[in-house]
Formats: structure tokens, C-alpha cells, sequence
């Protein structure tokens, strides 16, 4: 509705945070609340951590606040779980679904990140569909296929008009995590233009080993509509430099014109 496009920078801070470094990294958000110009930022804590990161943002701080996982029934004998309307009660208003590390280790599918994603949206929760193909798929170069086939099915269980509800996150498997290897912006580049051209989401984002070096030329690559950062965001102050760039990215006038 005329609303400027917004670039997106983005955390999961995966297992790891205590409630007081949760509460300390609010804190530096809070100090810095001046520099989220024109960026649609957001943090997604560990469960334990959500209310507590909540609370600690006052509402005028514009960063989000996400799950980074939760079940698609509403409530019920699923022991370890939580609801989407729980994390959303938590205060969390985007969640992630599909991670490649949770597709690798808890069991997550194509199925039941649809029944994720279609439970998010019934929450009201924005969901984050983490995509990417393994280094054999890319090796093979079957990237593109593979990633609009997760794409397709983790949104098959939803009526068209609510894909704009949707943010994507491509995260090719061989970028991600500690053994994970940065991409160079024109290997990415063809995925990054084929999800805006065949899937109306609210945004597609990057992410696997994003960091304060490449973060610019990432941004850069058209399509792109922000960065879904590990590692390299888990301290504040190197969350808020990327913030800095998004916002200096976007000022520029990036050629992106979607
Ligand atoms: P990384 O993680 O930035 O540490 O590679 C990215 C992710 O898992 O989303």
C-alpha cells in the first residue's frame, strides 16, 4: 500500500543465548534504535528466551521478534512442543520453518513444513520458509529445481492469497554453519531471481555465512530483499553493523526494482 520496500536483516541465534545475554542483546537494540531506518529487522531467540527478549523492547524499538520452531497443532499431548499460538502469546510474530538443520536432525519434511507454514498463517505469525539444496544437488546443478520444489510444496497447503503472507529464506545447505562456505553473489544470483519471479512471498531473503564483508554485495544480487544471519549477528554490535549496511544498501538505491 505504498509502503517503501523495506530490507530485511535478520537472526536466529539458534541453541545458544542465556535469558541474561538474551536481555543484554535486547538491550543493545534498544541503545540503538535509531539505526533501523528503512530495515525490517528481526531476532529469533531460543523459545526460553522469547518473552524475556519481549519485554525488554519497548514498542518504539522496530526489530521483531520470531520462534525458530513450533508444532502445527494448536495444542495438545505433544510433549517438547510448542503451539504457534503459544510462541505468538510469547510474544514472537514470525517463525521459522524448515531449517536445514532441523530438516537434517529433528525429522522435518516438505509435509510437515506445510502443516507449519498453513498453522503459522492461521496464528496469524508471518512464517519464515528456510529452502536451500545440499552441496550434491548444487554440485549437480540442480539447484533451481530443488528449491522451487521446497518452495511449492512448503506452501501447498495454503490459499494463494495468503503466500504474500510469507517470507522466504534461501539457505543453500553448503553455505550454512561452522564447515559452511561463502557464496559468491552470482552463485546465488539464480535462485535469487527465480523465487520472486515464480512465488508471490512478502520477501526473499539469503542466508549461510553472511557476515559484515559480503553482506553488501550479497544484498546487491537482484531479487534479494535482505540477509537471515547465524553466526556473524549473534553479537549485537556486528547485528547492528549489518543493520548499518542494510540501511546504507537501501539509501544507495539498490537496482533491485521488484
Ligand atoms: P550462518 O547460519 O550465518 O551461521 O551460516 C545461517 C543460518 O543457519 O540461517
Amino acid at each position: 500500500m505504498g509502503r517503501a520496500r523495506m530490507t530485511w536483516i535478520g537472526t536466529s541465534w539458534k541453541m545458544n543465548k542465556t535469558l541474561a545475554e538474551a536481555r543484554a542483546f535486547a538491550d543493545g537494540l534498544v541503545a540503538a534504535r535509531g539505526a533501523f531506518d528503512g530495515v525490517r529487522a528481526f531476532v529469533i531467540p531460543a523459545h526460553t528466551a522469547i518473552a524475556a527478549v519481549r519485554e525488554r523492547l519497548p514498542s518504539h524499538v522496530p526489530v521483531e521478534i520470531g520462534a525458530q520452531n513450533a508444532h502445527w497443532a494448536p495444542a495438545g499431548a505433544y510433549t517438547g512442543e510448542v503451539s504457534m499460538g503459544m510462541v505468538a502469546d510469547a510474544g514472537a510474530t514470525l517463525v521459522e520453518i524448515g531449517h536445514s538443520e532441523r530438516r537434517e536432525h529433528f525429522g522435518e519434511t516438505d509435509e510437515t513444513v506445510a502443516l507449519k507454514v498453513e498453522a503459522a498463517v492461521a496464528a496469524g505469525l508471518t512464517p519464515l520458509l528456510c529452502v536451500g539444496e545440499p552441496a550434491g544437488v548444487r554440485a549437480a546443478g540442480g539447484e533451481i529445481d530443488w528449491v522451487a520444489g521446497q518452495v511449492s510444496r512448503g506452501l501447498s497447503r495454503l490459499a494463494g492469497h495468503d503466500v504474500g503472507r510469507v517470507v522466504i529464506a534461501y539457505e543453500p545447505v553448503w553455505a550454512i554453519g561452522e564447515g559452511g562456505r561463502e557464496p559468491l553473489p552470482d552463485e546465488i544470483a539464480p535462485v535469487m531471481g527465480m523465487l520472486p519471479a515464480r512465488f508471490a512471498a512478502a520477501a526473499v531473503l539469503y542466508g549461510g555465512s553472511v557476515n559484515r564483508r559480503n553482506a553488501a554485495a550479497l544484498l546487491g544480487v537482484p531479487g534479494t530483499d535482505g540477509l537471515f544471519v547465524g553466526r556473524a549477528a549473534w553479537d549485537v554490535a556486528e547485528f547492528l553493523a549489518l543493520v548499518r549496511i542494510a540501511a546504507r544498501a537501501r539509501h544507495a538505491g539498490r537496482p533491485d526494482a521488484r
